[in-house]
């Protein structure tokens, strides 16, 4: 993606975060890896709908495993929606469509989808309740809503550190000022309900590298708001974390 399809581009309701390919690798990377849980709620014929679709990549996983249902992605990023549209066309996939849609109007009647799934969309969307009433609307009565989204205000550093303190501060400043809420995932119980969802079921997971091959992926997206004094300072105190950031990051 060019920079014209980054920040420039997005609108206060958009994500804070722009479309640069670390940040859109960083997601990929992030979606294969929680794929898992997606995936085992599939069921033949399902109608699917993925909100914030994004990259897409889970998307078209989703579409792999329901030979006999469909799927739909729905992202307000239009060029993210044509790159997607195309690779199904290439790849000659049938029963996936991606669609330019606003999660808070979604073109579609009551009723319409077997299973709705979003992750990390909610945490950029000034009013997630209405999203997930929207949500709500367009699954059928015996659907079942998916969610996934951050509670970072527990994040956890190791050796602790005030720059990279400060630096996850910064991408919580961000999503703040964008009207997002980066610590969204701790009201999901009450939002669900809110919004007319029955029988939920809570779980909890970390976001981390868990192996040495994840760590480019994670730190290309993660050490965005470092540069210049700030990455060199922080270099200079982050013990034994400097060696592994100095593969990754350049202090200019
Ligand atoms: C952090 S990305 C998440 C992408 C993907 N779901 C994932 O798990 O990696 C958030 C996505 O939500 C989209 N988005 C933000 N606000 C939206 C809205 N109101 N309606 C639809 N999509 C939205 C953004 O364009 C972006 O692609």
């Amino acid at each position: 993606m060019s920079d014209k399809n980054d920040r420039d581009n997005n609108t206060r309701e958009g994500y804070s975060f722009g479309y640069k390919e670390g940040m859109l690798d960083y997601q990929s990377y992030r979606a294969l890896k929680t794929l898992g849980f997606v995936l085992s709620y599939l069921k033949p014929n399902m109608t699917v709908l993925e909100c914030g679709s994004g990259h897409g990549v889970a998307t078209f996983e989703i579409a792999k495993k329901l030979s006999t249902g469909t799927v739909v992605g729905i992202d307000i990023h239009k060029d993210l929606v044509d790159a997607n549209n195309k690779k199904a066309q290439e790849s000659n996939i049938e029963n996936i469509t991606f669609e330019e849609a606003n999660l808070l109007e979604l073109p579609y009647p009551d009723n319409s989808f077997d299973l709705v799934y979003m992750q990390a969309v909610l945490v950029h969307i000034g009013n997630p309740a209405n999203a997930l009433r929207e949500a709500n609307r367009v699954l059928k009565s015996s659907g079942l809503i998916l969610v996934r989204e951050p509670i970072m205000d527990r994040a956890i550093f190791s050796p602790e550190n005030p720059l990279f303190q400060e630096s996850f501060d910064l991408i919580e400043r961000t999503i703040k000022s964008y009207g997002g809420d980066p610590s969204v995932g701790r009201k999901l119980w009450t939002l669900l309900d809110e919004a007319g969802f029955r029988d939920t079921l809570m779980s909890s997971s970390w976001e981390q590298p868990d192996t040495l091959d994840e760590w480019p992926c994670f730190m290309r997206a993660g050490s965005r708001p470092w540069k210049g004094t700030l990455l060199r300072s922080y270099l200079e105190t982050a013990g034994p974390m400097k060696n592994i950031l100095l593969k990754y990051l350049k202090p200019g």
